[in-house]
């Protein structure tokens, strides 16, 4: 949601400023793509931005061009204001020495900016973040040095946000805040960046600084400072290594990231098993099997991973309740001491899911994260993170970030059964094979799920499945929504009688999920129902089964143990999506009005 950068440069070390602004931007284009822009602090202040994509801008504007120590940049994901050049950041103040760079929402704006116009501040945008611009100028106005005005802006604005400022009357310094909103400083030889995720950081460097919430202050080539109310922070001991590497985040010869992203399954799913640590999952399973009420909170395909492990946990006697971390208030009062909750998001930095695990934390609630991210908000504030080893997802719509968190939830749930004394060599044996399995199905079904998307023509879409398919049939919708723009609903087979069988008429395509083998016999029922009312019926199902014969389009995938099942069943739905986007002319990385991140409520 909207993607933040900056850097500086010293004087002897080469600058390629135009061409590093270019590449952030492209970097962070996946964040936003309403309109993109970038700003250059020396002799003055040059600022370029407007509206389209990242390559569009860059050409029109001659962004590769620009020359200097100093710069930052911005690709925006509109939340105040229409996509426009006006509304585009940089946002700068009357007198066109700042230049800022926001992400997330400045709530209180509207008050500012009517405070600001009555003492003849200028607006150009209807945007919240120029009132931020303008409310350090005004500070200057009144005698400030410029970090003494952005530190007293910062303590005026409310809301969500990561700040990025220049100032020409200052080059060489950057100013920065974050609250809510990610932001991370990377440490170079001879340089400084600060930007809002690791993959941009990456191109520069690996050692970083996660911005806290509440912090403040400022980069130049060679030092770090920041603050919090007032005081100074020890940044440097906060270094962290960053385990990934610049190419991963790169297409690697795919044509879209999303692709590249569901063929590394089979990588990611083997990192994350070999690097499950036992110990610590025993651990988990012993906080969830000694606690009162067990709450499982995420977001979009994070919550599905949520829902396939809270289908697993009845089998091991344990009650838990699915919480859309944006819905959490809903059980807010229910939150107290002894209470253990499993927080997933790939990203460890999704608003709604840090707002949740706060609120729990508040009440005594015990947070057990499942993150990629190493140095993210939800893994600093968690008792316990697990973490998936996906590497870097770039592609929207997430894929590997979810199978490894179904994957690392599997785990977990094994873990639990061995401490309750079941042999589970069979389950760690299925854990081992799993990247396998999911190589042999991905490439079994890549051919098919590219035919049928030709046949995905209709504008919309039913995906069933009962007991622990349910979750995968959610997944597999959520996927073609988000890529194809296609209507996909998923219903728990049984409960599709109940309304939704009323749309379906020739052709109607009905995609099965039959991961669950308890289910199978009574999904093929449903699949009867909708194929007597002329649904087109496909399904994902085991290999070597009857169940293909009984299904017009049947995509068949290794018969895995149950417990993994989800992993391996969803990746020819994610293909399925894939291949439809492509089909209707999408970009599948880029889908309308989404975000990788949501950092804004
Ligand atoms: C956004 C992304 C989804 C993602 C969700 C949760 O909506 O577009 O792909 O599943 O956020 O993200 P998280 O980082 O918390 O897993």
């Amino acid at each position: 949601m909207c993607g933040i950068f900056g850097i500086v440069y010293s004087e002897k070390s080469p600058r390629p400023l135009g061409a590093v602004l270019k590449r952030a931007l492209e970097r962070l284009e996946y964040r936003g793509y309403d309109s993109a822009g970038v700003a250059v602090a020396e002799g003055g202040l040059t600022v370029r931005k407007d509206v389209g994509k990242v390559a569009e801008v860059v050409a029109r504007h001659g962004v590769e061009n620009l020359r200097g120590a100093v710069g930052i940049a911005h690709t925006r994901w509109a939340t105040h204001g229409k996509p426009s050049q006006a509304n585009a950041h940089p946002h700068v103040d009357c007198r066109g020495v700042l230049a800022v760079v926001h992400n997330g929402i400045i709530e209180n704006y509207a008050e500012l900016r009517e405070e600001l116009s009555k003492r003849g501040h200028i607006f150009k945008s209807e945007t919240d973040t120029e009132v931020f611009a303008h409310l350090v100028e005004e500070f200057k106005k009144g005698g400030l040095d410029t970090f003494s005005a952005f530190r007293k802006a910062v303590g005026a604005i409310r809301g969500a946000y990561a700040i990025v400022m220049v100032d020409a009357e200052t080059p060489g310094v950057i100013y920065f805040a974050r609250n809510l909103s990610p932001l991370i400083i990377g440490v170079g030889d001879g340089f400084n960046v600060v930007a809002s995720d690791i993959p941009t950081v990456l191109d520069h460097t690996k050692r970083v600084i996660a911005v806290r919430d509440g912090e403040y202050g400022y980069i130049t080539w060679d030092r770090v400072v920041i603050e919090l109310d007032g005081v100074l922070q020890n940044p440097l001991e906060r270094i962290e290594e960053i385990p990934w590497s610049a190419e991963m985040a790169t297409k690697g010869g795919y044509p879209h990231f999303m692709l590249k992203e569901i063929y590394e399954q089979p990588e990611s799913l083997a990192s994350t098993v070999s690097g499950l640590e036992w110990r610590l999952l025993e651990k988990v399973a012993e906080m969830l099997l000694s606690s009162r009420n067990v709450y499982v909170t995420a977001a979009g395909s994070s919550y599905h991973a949520g829902l396939v492990f809270t289908h697993l946990l009845p089998r091991v006697k344990i009650t838990s309740t699915p919480v859309i971390s944006s819905e959490y208030a809903t059980y807010e009062e229910l939150f107290d001491r002894g209470d253990v909750a499993v927080a997933i998001s790939q990203s460890g930095e999704t608003i709604d899911t840090i707002k949740a695990v706060r609120a729990m934390r508040e009440r005594g609630v015990k947070v057990i994260a499942v993150t990629n991210v190493v140095c993210s908000t939800l893994s600093r504030e968690s008792d316990v993170t697990i973490y998936t080893r996906a590497g870097p997802e770039i592609g929207v719509a997430a894929t590997k970030t979810f199978t490894t968190q179904v994957a690392t939830l599997a785990a977990v749930y094994v873990s639990i059964l061995k401490t309750l004394g079941n042999n589970v060599e069979n389950y760690e044996r299925s854990l081992k094979t799993l990247p396998n399995a999911v190589r042999k199905a991905i490439e079994n079904t890549a051919g098919s799920a590219k035919a049928l998307a030709k046949r995905m023509d209709r504008p919309s879409a039913y995906y069933l499945g009962r007991g622990a398919a349910v979750p995968v049939a959610m997944e597999g919708a959520l996927k073609l929504k988000e890529v194809a723009y296609v209507h996909a609903e998923a219903y728990p087979a049984g409960e599709s009688k109940h309304g939704p069988i009323a749309l379906v008429d020739e052709g109607f395509p009905t995609v099965f999920t039959f991961s669950d083998p308890s289910t199978r016999e009574k999904t093929l029922n449903n699949v009867a129902e909708m194929k007597a009312r002329g649904a087109y019926t496909i399904g994902v199902v085991p290999a070597k089964s009857d169940i293909a014969k009984k299904l017009d389009w049947a995509i068949e995938v290794p018969d895995v143990d149950e417990v993994v099942a989800p992993v391996v069943y969803i990746t020819p739905l994610q293909l399925l999506a894939y291949f439809t986007a492509v089909e209707r002319g999408r970009d599948p990385d880029k889908p309308r009005n989404l975000a990788k991140t949501v950092t804004v409520e």
